[in-house]
């Protein structure tokens, strides 16, 4: 059994004894143990606490490792002096599984352009289906391997990633396969959406019915006998999915076994959020564009409002109104929407920046919602999101900080020395030895 203590830890963030879902004003307590230590067994969290408290065979373990001293990640004892030690984040949707980039469509919005008259026009998600319709299994695989190791070294340990870019069985299937791949080989947990009805392809422009089938009579029952979702979406919007059918869509799924999330008031009031609470769905997400009746649907339900920031700064929407949505009770998680047209970015540690910056989120608040309550809207708040014993180590080193607030306010800094997932460490370099850059003097 492998065994690797972790010491000197300026802050140890997010211990807790159990798993929960945080709503409403509890978002703002984060369980913090100041000079602390955390031992970690194979690839779990054994053990932590204060280091007055270190246990005496735990004290061996930095007496007998005599690289314990020198930032070594390879050590066996690490002194983490001056850093803070974080739940790794938990990014609860993405479609981090596409073919080739938008960048062109990108300057047509700088150019005046806007999401819908893009779609409108043939391009957006179409213009990713037709790009992975081209594109092998191992061509997809690759690239999406790529994006994962990048997350990785970014700090993420689990993400759900969506399918919707094939729009056919073959493409759609096709992209679920990769992502089944993806969670046998990547040490990141990771859970599978369908989002067949992320849009109508062309040749079902006039015959909505008509796809809506081919994903219940065609796609489903493959899916289901495969294994190969977790859950099921939809992208319910104004000259997407309206509510009749993305109820059609859910009900279908849920049969199947697939909770629901959904795709809900991006860019209009679609009545997405009411839809989603009605189903059962676990998240609602998006949440741009809310009134008092999606809020107070949401507040009064089990299902979680995943806030996506890069996706509103990148389209120029106004931010989600998380603090409407914690005064009403609600439980929120933040997450990137990691894709190729309204977020090519997945790094999480500029959404936790983001939300404290544009939508008032506490760091707390935010590092809340970007671990225990992300982890929650995957399924995995028993597995992941928060520094519990048994739970998997998925951790993040920071650089020496002189707090905890440092994290969203440097936003264009690269503040995290090492990052451990399954108890292995991702990034290359030994911890720094200087503060660089940290708000240290
Ligand atoms: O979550 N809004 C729908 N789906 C994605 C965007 C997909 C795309 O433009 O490729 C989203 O923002
Ligand atoms: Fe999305």
């Amino acid at each position: 059994m492998s065994s690797r203590l972790i010491y000197n830890i300026k802050r140890l963030v997010n211990t807790r004894e159990e798993s929960c879902l945080l709503r409403g004003a509890a978002l703002a307590d984060l369980p913090c143990i100041d000079d602390a230590w955390i031992h970690i067994e194979d690839d779990r969290i054994a053990a932590y606490g204060a280091m007055p408290a270190l246990p005496r065979d735990l004290r061996l373990l930095i007496e007998n490792d005599p690289t314990a001293e020198t930032g070594n990640p390879s050590a066996r004892a690490i002194d983490a002096g001056g850093r803070f030690v974080l739940p790794a984040w938990c990014d609860s949707h993405t479609h981090l599984v596409y073919a080739g980039s938008r960048e062109a469509e990108f300057v047509d919005k700088l150019r005046g352009l806007s999401y819908a008259e893009i779609a409108a026009r043939g391009g957006g998600i179409l213009n990713s289906a037709r790009q992975l319709a081209d594109t092998t299994e191992d061509a997809l695989f690759n690239a999406a391997w790529q994006r994962l190791q990048e997350l990785a070294r970014l700090g993420t340990g689990a993400v759900e990633i969506k399918s919707g870019y094939g729009l056919t069985v073959e493409g759609e299937l096709k992209m679920l396969r990769v992502i089944k791949k993806l969670k046998e080989k990547s040490p990141l947990s990771i859970k599978a959406t369908f989002l067949g009805a992320h849009t109508y392809p062309p040749e079902y422009r006039d015959d909505h019915q008509g796809y809506i089938d081919l994903i219940i009579r065609e796609m489903l029952p493959v899916i289901a006998r495969e294994g190969l979702a977790d859950y099921i979406d939809v992208f319910c919007e104004k000259g997407f999915f309206d509510i009749p059918e993305t109820e059609q869509i859910l009900r279908a799924g849920i049969q199947y076994g697939l909770r629901p999330k959904i795709h809900a008031n991006q860019l209009h009031l679609s009545g997405g959020v009411e839809t989603g609470v009605r189903l059962g769905a676990l998240s609602v997400d998006h949440l741009e564009t809310m009134d008092t009746s999606a809020i107070g649907a949401l507040a009064g339900s089990d299902t979680i409002g995943t806030l996506l920031p890069t996706a509103a700064f990148f389209l120029r929407m106004p931010f989600q109104p998380a603090r409407d949505l914690l005064d009403a009770g609600c439980a929120i998680a933040l997450a990137s929407d990691y894709n190729p047209g309204s977020s090519p970015s997945g790094n999480m540690n500029l959404v936790v920046a983001m939300s404290c910056i544009q939508m008032r989120l506490l760091p707390e608040e935010a590092i809340n919602a970007a671990t225990v309550n992300g982890a929650y809207a995957m399924s995995m708040g028993h597995e992941l999101g928060s520094i519990t014993p048994g739970k998997r180590a998925n951790l993040i080193i920071t650089r020496p900080l002189s707090s905890l607030a440092y994290l969203p306010y440097a936003f264009g800094s690269d503040l995290i020395d090492q990052v451990m997932i399954g108890g292995a460490f991702v990034r290359d370099r030994p911890l720094a030895r200087r503060p660089v850059n940290t708000g240290l003097k």
